[in-house]
């Protein structure tokens, strides 16, 4: 139907899409194995750019190879469930080994055979006033997706965590905190625009590969957001208009650090760190731009 946009549902707690909990014994029970490599985000910090840039890495750099499939399919994500489809899980157990997995669960919602195996984690965190603006506007693009309503609303629902996969502190301090207990890579937006090539060159040091400086240098390029913009595998314009409406906000949208201002007023801006500071209390985590 035209126009309606299902609510959410629930679990322990944490919103999410109503066909992922009515899948959940069947992602509860994944066989997580120890060559999988998880690529986990809080929704619109980075998980479409980490996943060309390991991509690239796996292909060694070759363009041609990345272009075999879209970004969402080339990757299995492992909540995902829209009948009767193959589920998430259902796409990972036919993918062969090594496995490369995507998921937005936080930490106490992940499946337990990922703990066990202890497989390799990349975590991608990006500032909360940016994820803010970036998940608004995809919110007002993606029909799956409860409407935003106006952004000051929107603020305050994000603020309140009940927004797709909860709220972005418990996510970020969920991970942050076993950051050094699993084998995880703990990256962040920032850093990774700031200084591309220097965290690549982590994600592939993580990885245990080698790749050649020219080879480095053209995933550098190639995963600039003007490069991933352009790239109809990456930049989500196969996807139909019924899902996500691209001519409401581009799924590319601006892929910058520090576009809240454009969106804060001063007093938003205000209350917003007063939460943050009392929701991160006691956390080390640091954000290389202004909070
Ligand atoms: S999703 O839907 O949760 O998987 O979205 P996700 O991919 O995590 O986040 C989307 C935001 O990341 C930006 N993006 C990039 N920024 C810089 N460089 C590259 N290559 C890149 N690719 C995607 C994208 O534009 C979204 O951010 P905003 O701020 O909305 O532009």
């Amino acid at each position: 139907e035209v126009g309606r946009r299902p609510p959410l549902s629930e679990l322990e707690g944490v919103p999410l899409p109503a066909a992922t909990v009515d899948n959940w014994g069947q992602i509860q029970g994944f066989e997580a194995k120890p060559d999988d490599l998880v690529i986990c985000t809080y929704p619109k910090s980075g998980t479409t750019w980490i996943q060309e840039i390991v991509d690239m890495i796996e292909q060694n750099g070759d363009v041609e190879k990345c272009q075999r499939a879209t970004i969402q399919h080339r990757h299995p994500f492992l909540e995902w469930a829209r009948p009767p489809q193959p589920s998430g899980v259902e796409q990972a157990r036919e993918m062969p080994s090594p496995r490369v997995l995507r998921t937005h669960l936080p930490t106490q919602l992940l499946p337990r055979s990922f703990w066990e195996t202890r497989c390799k984690f990349l975590y991608v965190a990006r500032n909360a006033k940016d994820c803010t603006v970036s998940y608004y506007h995809f919110q007002r693009m993606n029909q799956t997706l409860p409407d935003p309503g106006p952004w000051e609303e929107y603020l305050e629902t994000f603020l309140s965590g009940k927004v797709g996969w909860g709220s972005w502190f418990e996510h970020v301090k969920g991970w942050w905190e076993v950051r050094h207990r699993y084998q995880i890579l703990f990256l962040f937006y920032e850093d990774l625009k700031r200084d591309p090539k220097r965290e690549i060159q982590k994600v592939v040091q993580f990885l245990g590969k080698r790749v050649d400086g020219p080879v480095l240098d053209r995933i550098v390029q190639e995963t600039s957001f003007e490069k991933m913009k352009a790239n109809p595998m990456t930049n989500r314009s196969l996807v139909p208009k019924s899902i996500l409406d691209q001519s409401i906000s581009p799924f590319m949208r601006k892929g910058t650090v520090g576009d809240w201002k454009n969106h804060f007023t001063v007093a938003q801006n205000e209350r917003f760190e007063e939460i943050y500071r009392r929701k991160m209390e006691g956390t080390s985590i640091c954000f290389c731009t202004e909070l």
